[in-house]
């Protein structure tokens, strides 16, 4: 492994992300134990779940009794996603660490996920910054179709820059820049993340990305180049937008932890931990995940030599 090189943040979305888009339901008792399983492992923050309509995301309709009901480990965040005000008075209720308030940069896939406007999304943005202000709770804005919409195709970066701009004037804690459905390209990556870095070096400013197209490490080594060191990702590869076409897992959380600490990053993620978790998704959602560490296992896992050997 090369010289250690510092700190990645990764922040498992899996109770999230990766349960919205699931045909099947996960028991509220089987999603309580894997947040309280992912609190040992080493995450920094967690996406346990989202307080959104029970209509629009019945996977996650259980939201409140989970919240309550996780074991919480000091130091580690726990958020969940809304989509306005209504879902924050019911995440404050149970007890949230952070809001993760979600509108799209794409004024169809704002219509289709939210039903809303993009301005409208905006004004409950500020309604919601203003119920937070003062209070311990933070506040994270996660900006989907950043690189690009399954529907409208590409989209300007200025429309980023814009979006950013008005959350930073919230006084936002963090921003999220969300590549909902694969679209991102590593030069895109680099791009974007640079200049909202330099626009806003005191936002937190986090990758979400998917691998819908196999480009999901390759942005990540992108936006690492520039200087990002939060990343979101999902155990065992799960995740996607229910209201996104063609939507598919985020980057897979133990692939990815794997090739950080081979690069000499400190991730603080328990691997094998983690590998042994994902090995118990499967199961919970009857259907075969992306994992590659948990088909191949770490390059460091090696095999007997064969019985016709030369
Ligand atoms: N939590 C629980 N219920 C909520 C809610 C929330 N945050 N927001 C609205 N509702 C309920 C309303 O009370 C109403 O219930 P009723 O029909 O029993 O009276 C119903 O949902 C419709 O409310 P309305 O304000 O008309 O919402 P809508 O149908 O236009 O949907 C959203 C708007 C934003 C609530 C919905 O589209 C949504 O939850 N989207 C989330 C999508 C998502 O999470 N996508 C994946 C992540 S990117
Ligand atoms: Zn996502």
């Amino acid at each position: 492994m090369s010289a250690r090189k510092g700190r990645i943040y990764i922040q498992e979305v899996a109770p999230r992300d990766g349960l919205q888009n699931e045909a099947a339901f996960v028991e509220t008792v089987d999603k309580i134990a894997l947040i309280n399983a992912l609190s040992e492992c080493g995450f920094t923050k967690i996406e346990s779940t989202s307080f959104t309509s029970p209509r629009a995301i019945p996977a996650l309709r259980d939201a409140d009794a989970v919240m309550h009901e996780i074991k919480r480990k000091p130091g580690v965040v726990y958020s969940a996603l809304v989509p306005n005000l209504r879902g924050v008075e019911r995440a404050l209720a149970a007890n949230v660490d952070e809001i993760n308030f979600v509108l799209s940069v794409s004024e169809t896939h704002n219509r289709s996920n939210l039903r809303m406007s993009r301005e409208q999304s905006l004004s409950e943005l500020e309604a919601i910054a203003s119920v937070l202000k003062g209070s311990e709770v933070s506040l994270n804005v996660s900006l989907s179709t950043a690189f690009g919409c399954p529907m409208e195709g590409d989209i300007d970066a200025s429309e980023v820059d814009r979006l950013v701009d008005q959350v930073a004037a919230l006084d936002a804690n963090g921003v999220t820049l969300c590549d909902t459905t694969g679209m991102a390209y590593p030069v895109q990556v680099a791009n974007i993340g640079a200049e909202v870095l330099r626009r806003y070096p005191e936002l937190t400013t986090t990758m979400h990305f998917h691998d819908t197209r196999g480009m999901a490490l390759a942005n990540v080594l992108a936006a690492l180049d520039v200087g990002i060191v939060h990343f979101d990702s999902s155990l065992g590869g799960l995740g996607g937008c229910p209201y996104a076409p063609g939507a598919s897992g985020n980057a897979c959380t133990e692939d990815l932890v794997h090739m950080l600490e081979l690069m000499g990053y400190d991730t603080g993620i328990d691997l094998e931990k983690t590998v042994d978790l994902s090995r118990t998704l499967e199961p919970l959602i009857g259907r075969e995940l992306p994992s590659y560490l948990v088909k191949a296992g770490p390059r460091w896992k090696l095999h007997p030599v064969p019985d016709n050997q030369y």
